[in-house]
């Protein structure tokens, strides 16, 4: 186990079938001399010694965003669904990257570096993966239609989807791959090890000296997970909350000052490997609440079948990421939904619309003088009791005001 250099090459830093040599650690590796402390030396570097770790994240939704196509087409992990086809028109040998491609929503970057969209393919060009919690279908939908000029990939894009970004102005004006669309380089694709540990090539030399940020209180997340015009505002648009705005959504909730770590494993996808990547599930803070009415029961939709929990409700889709899903119920109304879960926890059950959640202009979620959002109970309901599954529909012209006291001693 401690045996030091076993396996181990200094030109890859790839521990390869000796993988336990690395494990343990033990002294200075021979041969790999510290060079800059600001190098990335990729993910499977990292992943030669910390298999465990590097296999669980394989699966996260960070180690996708965005995944580049290779060999004829982006490879994802064995069970997730993927983009079956790039859009109408091209070959998968026109496209360099696909963003987000594995659970909200794709969009498509050519060989140029430049975001496709419908205003410069002449095409649908985003590509709504299925939610099966929202009914939300696959397919090909529009995208920026309007958008006739090349869309570069900026660097505030992609930022917060790779590891070790720089702009042009701190690169010396360098494109990834020379694709004149990127406004910029990245060490590696996606949210990988590096982009939450900083660069590791002082601590592969010598790991038990550390030289490595454990980033213990998670302080990167809200790097890639927070407003990036105004950590105070819950930006919203098209009556959604923006999408990767967690941490601040956060503040705005009875978690607020709660590293997302104390909920979440950080190396573990939510979308594919649910049942490990939460440490705390509510009941475990919060025991003495009731299921709100709706203990041991099941809400089924044609084919999904969802046991009501605590998240059912607190965490409804109220976030739009990228897509959004507008639903007529079975009493009429109308249902937009996101996809993505929020993080306000708290829930508004009096009103009868959800606009009442946002600014009079729409580009903000409303927060009480102690800064308190809530989200409005239309998010919550009517994704179960609109009339096409197992839950009774709310009647004609009846809202979403019926949350009111929902939890009383039962
Ligand atoms: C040569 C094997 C090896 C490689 C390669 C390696 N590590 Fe480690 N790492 C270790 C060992 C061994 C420990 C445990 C040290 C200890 O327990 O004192 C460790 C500890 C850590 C810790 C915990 C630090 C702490 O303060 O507790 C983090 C985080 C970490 N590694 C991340 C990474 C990342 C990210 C990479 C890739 C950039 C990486 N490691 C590459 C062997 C390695
Ligand atoms: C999204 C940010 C993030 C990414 C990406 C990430 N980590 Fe971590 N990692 C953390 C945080 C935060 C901790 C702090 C301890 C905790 O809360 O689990 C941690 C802890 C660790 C530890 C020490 C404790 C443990 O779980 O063993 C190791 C080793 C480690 N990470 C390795 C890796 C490797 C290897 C990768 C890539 C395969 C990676 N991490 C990717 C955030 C991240
Ligand atoms: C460098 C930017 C970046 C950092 C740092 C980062 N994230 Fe993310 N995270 C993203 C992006 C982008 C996505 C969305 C990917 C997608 O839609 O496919 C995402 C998605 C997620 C998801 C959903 C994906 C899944 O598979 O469950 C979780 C959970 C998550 N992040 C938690 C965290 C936590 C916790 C931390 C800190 C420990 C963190 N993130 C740090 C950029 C980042
Ligand atoms: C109080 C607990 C809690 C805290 C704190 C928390 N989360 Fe979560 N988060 C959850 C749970 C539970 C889920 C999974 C919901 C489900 O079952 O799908 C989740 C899911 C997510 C998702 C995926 C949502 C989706 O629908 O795609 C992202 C992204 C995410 N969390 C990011 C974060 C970030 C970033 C932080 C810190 C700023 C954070 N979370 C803090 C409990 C928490
Ligand atoms: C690690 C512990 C922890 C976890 C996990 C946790 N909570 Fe909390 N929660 C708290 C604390 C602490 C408070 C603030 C004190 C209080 O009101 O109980 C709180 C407050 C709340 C409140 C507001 C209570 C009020 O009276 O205003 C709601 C709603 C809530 N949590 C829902 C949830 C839901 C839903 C989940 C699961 C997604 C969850 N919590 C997970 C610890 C936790
Ligand atoms: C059927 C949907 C639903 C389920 C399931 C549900 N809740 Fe609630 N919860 C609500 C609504 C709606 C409110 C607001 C009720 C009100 O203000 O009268 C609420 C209020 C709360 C509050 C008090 C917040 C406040 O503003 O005072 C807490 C804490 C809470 N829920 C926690 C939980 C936990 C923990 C679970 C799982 C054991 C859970 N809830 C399950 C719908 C639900
Ligand atoms: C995840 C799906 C889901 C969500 C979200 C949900 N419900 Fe339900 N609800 C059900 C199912 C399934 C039943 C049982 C079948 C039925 O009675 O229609 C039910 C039953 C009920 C009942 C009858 C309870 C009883 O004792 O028979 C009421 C009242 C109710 N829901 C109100 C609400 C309200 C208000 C909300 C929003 C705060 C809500 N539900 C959110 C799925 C859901």
């Amino acid at each position: 186990m401690m045996s030091k250099t076993a396996g181990c090459t200094v030109v890859a830093l790839v521990c390869g079938s000796l993988m336990h040599g690395c494990d343990g650690g033990g002294g200075p590796l021979p041969g790999i001399v510290p060079t800059d402390e600001t190098a990335y030396i990729g993910s499977a570097a990292c992943g030669s010694c910390h298999a465990s770790v590097a296999a669980t994240f394989s699966r996260h939704g960070h180690s996708q965003a965005p995944r580049a196509v290779l060999d004829g087409s982006p490879q994802y992990p064995a069970d997730a669904p993927g983009v079956p086809a790039p859009p109408a028109g091209f070959d998968w040998t026109d496209i360099s990257y696909v963003i987000d491609a594995y659970r909200h929503a794709a969009r498509f970057v050519g060989l140029d570096g430049f975001v496709l969209t419908d205003g410069t393919a002449g095409t649908n060009t985003q590509y709504n993966l299925a939610i099966a919690e929202t009914a939300q279908t696959a397919g090909f939908v529009p995208y920026l239609p309007a958008q006739a000029t090349p869309l570069p990939f900026s660097f505030d894009d992609f930022r917060r989807r790779t590891t070790g970004p720089q702009t042009l102005a701190d690169n010396g004006n360098r494109h990834q791959e020379n694709r004149p669309g990127i406004e910029g380089t990245w060490a590696e694709a996606g949210v990988q090890c590096e982009a939450c540990h900083g660069p590791g090539s002082m601590h592969v030399p010598n790991p038990p000296a550390g030289n490595i940020s454990l980033d213990a209180d998670s302080t990167s997340c809200a790097r890639c997970h927070s407003n990036p015009d105004d950590p105070n505002v819950i930006a919203a648009a098209d009556g959604l909350i923006v999408g990767l705005q967690q941490a601040t959504e956060l503040t705005a909730s009875p978690h607020r000052g709660f590293a997302c770590t104390i909920c979440h494993d950080p190396h573990v996808s939510t979308w594919a490997d649910r049942a490990t990547a939460i440490r705390n599930e509510c009941q475990a803070c919060h025991p003495e609440r009731n299921m709100a009415l709706h203990q041991g029961f099941v809400y089924r939709r044609g084919d999904y079948v969802e046991p009501v929990t605590c998240v059912s409700c607190h965490m409804p889709f109220a976030v739009g990421t990228l897509a959004v899903n507008d639903q007529v119920l079975a009493n009429g109304r109308t249902a937009r939904f996101g996809d993505t879960r929020s993080h306000i926890f708290w829930i508004d059950p009096t009103d009868d619309g959800a606009a009442r959640m946002f600014s009079g202009d729409g580009t903000q979620v409303v927060r009480d003088d102690q800064g308190r959002s809530a989200v409005s109970s239309c998010f919550v309901c009517q994704r179960c009791h609109n009339g096409f599954g197992n839950a009774f529909a709310f009647p004609p012209g009846e809202g979403c005001a019926f949350g009111s006291g929902i939890h009383a001693p039962q």
